[in-house]
């Protein structure tokens, strides 16, 4: 356990959705140091087995470690549906995902009825949205639907294209015809498809990121462990990918709009 407040943060994701959790952690601790790893050498996950999501996850977070971090956040909703309780059982150090708190966003509005999820195949699959949500509101009318071409087309910086709405509108119809109140968005990729989700729903339904209420996690766990950065200088912000990429980068900076220096290339081994 590195008990170090000045340490760093660490995040990762399988490639550019983890930055959605970025974009909310400089937002809500601005004075913490983070230190991403985008998996974009083996994106997606949500496509891959358990088993391989978990050695996935681990290798990612021992990469994060290596580097001195305070605490991992699996800022994956596949991961964190999958390898959550193997992280916590493998590395003695705070360790927060990103289902709870979406789930705790979802019911953050206790006038929802009908819940549409979309996630990739394996949070889907693995049902931790659907079981987290019916525990505590049995009453609620919840839709899932895998949506695994989303992911790969943020990753390809197709956000508003017109054949990500056509794919869009496609995953999206069940849920519109089942009249769902509010739509989670149960990976970390989909907040960069905000705009062209709304031109497909409208603006009625609402629409759950959990990547603010993740953030707030995160502060309230730093907070009990004294873990808070204390340091007046600038915090930094490092991103290493497994496999450098022109479009990463380009996405990264219009996301963040924040100085991160050279992508750095990382062998997690
Ligand atoms: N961003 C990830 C999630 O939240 C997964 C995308 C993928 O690699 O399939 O599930």
């Amino acid at each position: 356990m590195n008990t170090e407040p000045n340490s760093p943060l660490g995040v990762f994701d399988s490639g550019v959705g983890g930055l959605t959790v970025v974009r909310a952690l400089r937002e809500l601790l601005p004075n913490e140091s983070i230190i991403y790893l985008g998996d974009t050498a083996r994106v997606p996950y949500g496509s891959k087995s358990p088993d391989t999501i978990r050695r996935f996850s681990v290798e990612d977070a021992q990469f994060l470690i290596s580097r001195g971090v305070k605490a991992v956040i699996v800022a994956c909703n596949t991961a964190t549906a999958h390898a959550l309780p193997t992280l916590e059982a493998t590395f003695r150090l705070p360790i927060i995902g990103v289902l709870e708190p979406g789930v705790e966003a979802t019911l953050a509005d206790p006038a929802c009825q009908r819940v549409g999820i979309i996630g990739t195949a394996g949070t889907i699959r693995s049902c931790a949205y659907q079981h987290g949500l019916a525990m505590r509101r049995p009453d609620l009318q919840i839709h899932a639907v895998a949506t695994p071409l989303l992911a790969p087309f943020v990753e390809e910086g197709w956000v508003d294209q017109p054949s990500t709405k056509m794919v869009l509108r496609e995953y999206l119809k069940p849920l519109i015809e089942r009249g769902i109140d509010t739509l989670v968005l149960g990976c970390t990729h989909y907040p960069l498809l905000v705009p062209a989700i709304r031109r497909v729903l409208g603006q009625k339904v609402r629409l759950v990121d959990s990547a603010l209420t993740c953030a707030a996690h995160v502060k309230v766990r730093l907070e009990a462990l004294n873990l808070l950065r204390t340091a007046k200088s600038k915090p930094a912000l490092e991103i290493h990918l497994t496999d450098l990429s022109e479009q990463f980068e380009n996405l990264a900076r219009q996301f963040l709009n924040a100085d991160f220096g050279k992508v750095k290339k990382a062998s997690l081994v």
